[in-house]
């Protein structure tokens, strides 16, 4: 295994991907804030997959601009050690570990430009999380930009986060290619999250109520939206330590759906809630109908 070379300013990256893109080689970037871990690399893997011999780059970088006030900015894991570990056995090329002030020279103050995300950015996490969209879409532009990859990937775990960078992609004419990576789970079904290792023993048993009522609304999808969502709401409610923030049954292009869509129509269901003071979000992909 080779260790991956670490730029951490923008010109020690420009300086390694110019020698890829003369080979002709294809780049691949896996977006993270670091606290690396099985998710992560099944994303390093989707992205090796689609760059062959290219470039797998990793940025690590937990970005202050997607932060609301009051939210885990000062305690979100910085585990860059280990992370390069990780980086490392996954075979990544490069590592872009930038500092704040590397990613936002002249501050990120009201002068600067960044990405107004269309409606989608509004409801569900952006109505909980108001700014959080534009913070994320104008930091994935700025690595965009200064990675240029012709692959991007990103996990499924953040669906509306997913479907927000595919729209700016395809609306804004990036020329990348955004791919969405299945969220990797615990055995008892706990979706992967760098906050999981917020959560003490009882929380982390809690915690499993999210997947499981979401499972629970796929089980009961056929018979249409209202008997899904009872049936997800009973799960969630069964378990007092957990705070639902929201649970939506949605299209897959997070749209309104009426109770009883087509048969066979795609949806997804979608939950966010409080397990103490850790924040959980968490999808799966549902078929509607009427039973
Ligand atoms: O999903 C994340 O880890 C972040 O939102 C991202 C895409 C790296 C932007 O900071």
């Amino acid at each position: 295994m080779t260790a991956p070379v670490v730029a951490s300013t923008r010109a020690e990256l420009a300086a390694v991907l110019a020698a890829s893109r003369a080979a002709g080689h294809q780049v691949g970037l896996v977006p993270t804030m670091g606290a690396l871990h099985e998710g992560h690399a099944s994303l390093m893997r989707v992205a090796r997959k689609h760059v062959g011999d290219g470039a797998v780059v990793v940025s690590i970088f937990v970005n202050p601009l997607q932060f609301g006030a009051g939210e885990d900015l000062d305690r979100y894991p910085r585990t860059l050690e280990a992370d390069l570990e990780l980086c490392e056995r996954e075979g990544v090329d490069v590592v872009f570990a930038p500092t704040v002030e590397e990613m936002y020279p002249g501050g990120a103050g009201a002068d600067m430009t960044t990405v107004e995300p269309g409606a989608v950015a509004d409801v569900l996490e952006g109505a909980s999380r108001p700014g959080h969209f534009r913070g994320v879409l104008t930091v994935v532009a700025k690595l965009f930009g200064l990675v240029r990859p012709d692959v991007a990937v990103f996990g499924q775990k953040d669906y509306q986060q997913l479907a927000l960078i595919t729209r700016m992609a395809a609306d804004l004419c990036l020329g990348i290619d955004i791919v969405g990576a299945e969220t990797q789970r615990e055995p008892d079904g706990l979706a992967l999250s760098s906050r999981n290792r917020y959560l003490s023993g009882a929380e982390r048993l809690a915690a499993t109520t999210l997947s499981r009522a979401l499972r629970a609304a796929q089980a009961r999808a056929a018979y249409g939206l209202p008997a899904a969502r009872w049936a997800a709401m009973s799960v969630l409610k069964s378990e007092p330590s957990v705070e639902i923030d929201y649970l939506a049954l949605r299209a897959a292009d997070l749209g309104e759906l009426p109770d009883y869509p087509e048969p066979g129509t795609l949806g997804r269901v979608l939950v966010a809630a409080r397990v103490g003071t850790t924040r959980l979000i968490d999808n799966l992909e549902i078929v509607l109908g009427k039973a």
